[in-house]
This record gives C-alpha cells, structure tokens and sequence, in this order.
C-alpha cells in the first residue's frame, strides 16, 4: 500500500463484483471513472449515498463517466442489501458494487484508515480520467455522507480544464466564467478565447467558459 496522489496510475485490479468479476482497467476502457468505497453494507448514510449514485446514471453517462463501489462485505452480502436500496431509495441499483472481502483493492487504494476504523473503509473516493490517471481524491469519514453534486461540479472543472487552458475559480458551477491559466502569454489569448476576456489584474483573466455554445 502506498498513497495514491493526484496524476499517478489508478493501480488495476480484478475483482468480483455484484456484475461478475472485474479488471478494473479493461472495465474502465475509454471512459473517465469513479471508485468509491463505504465503511459497509446495510448501514444507513451508506445505504442513502448508493441510492443517490444510482438516480445520477443520466447525469454520470452524459459525462461518460462509469461508477463502481466498494466496500469490505462479501457478494451475498451485496446482493441482499442491493435490495433493500432499491426499495428503500426507490431506484435500481445501476452499477456494480466490489465484494472486497480480502481488502485486496482496499489495502492497495489505501482506503483503510487504522486511526479511523481498524477493518472498514472510509469513504475514499477516486475520479481517473481515460489515461487512467487519478483527477481527484476525497476522503469523507463513515459519518458524513458524500454530496454528489459537488461531485459533479468537480468532474465539470476536471473535464473543463483537461482540454481548455482554463481553471474554475471559488464556487465555479457549469456555465459561469472561468480564469485563464497563467501559463497562457497575453497576446495569445485572443486566438484561445475569441468569446473575449477581461483582466481583473494582470494575473487574474477571466473569459466565458470556453467549451460552451
Ligand atoms: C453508515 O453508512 O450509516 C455508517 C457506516 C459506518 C459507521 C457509521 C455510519
């Protein structure tokens, strides 16, 4: 195990899940992904944050992004609760969920945190973009479900700025003004940026979210 920082490999992997065995790479395949772990199966927040990724599967595929989860309880274990998320949460369990019973795929996304909880995951979270490079890492603790619209915000800033030579700046959302890196010499913003730009200081250049119509 060693930590995984942002722009190292997302480490592959095979394991079973609720959809049949996975290698996490070849699963993955052109797509940007989410890996997410939850301290264990039939318990209540982590009962509700799998109920809301499953109603998001519209928002996820219009990004082409594909989720997994993951937590250290066996398959059967899975199934059953799947269940009682389907019911409770009025929604269809849409993606597969890992039955990380060794903590094979725990132990090497470091997602056990001995000083937190000696055998359950915390609520680690990875986004890898299509080279399969990690873009994002939170850390929630068991008692502080996820909030997967930010989530979706940061895939927007993270799938924004892997093509436009842009940042998002304090509270950015979809749609709003974005900052030109500082990388990008004054002359040549206006052939990167022909919607325009102003220059609130000389380091601080914002222009219309480029990738937009
Ligand atoms: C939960 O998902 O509700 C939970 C899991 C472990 C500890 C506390 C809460």
């Amino acid at each position: 195990m060693s930590t995984i920082r942002l722009g190292d490999e997302a480490p592959n992997f095979t394991a079973q899940s609720t959809e049949g065995e996975i290698n996490f790479h070849e699963w993955l395949g052109e797509s940007w992904g989410i890996l997410f772990s939850h301290p264990a199966d039939y318990t209540p927040v982590c009962t509700t944050e799998l109920g809301t990724v499953a109603k998001y599967k519209t928002e996820f595929d219009n990004r082409n992004v594909k989720v997994v989860a993951l937590s250290v309880d066996g398959l059967e274990s899975h199934k059953g609760w799947v269940n009682d998320i389907n019911e409770t949460q009025n929604t269809e369990v849409n993606f597969p969920i890992i039955a990380d019973e060794d903590r094979k795929v725990a132990e090497l996304y470091d997602m056990i945190h001995p000083n937190a909880d000696s055998k359950l995951t915390v609520r680690s979270l990875f986004v890898i973009d299509p080279d399969k490079k990690v873009k994002l890492t939170i850390t929630y603790p068991a008692s502080t479900g996820r909030n997967f619209d930010e989530l979706l915000r940061v895939i927007d800033s993270l799938q924004l700025t892997a093509y436009h030579k842009v940042a998002t700046p304090a509270n950015w959302n979809s749609g709003d003004d974005c900052v030109i890196v500082p990388s990008v010499a004054n002359e040549d913003i206006p052939g990167l940026f022909p919607k325009g730009h102003t220059e609130v200081k000389p380091y601080l250049r914002m222009t219309p979210q480029p990738n937009l119509k």
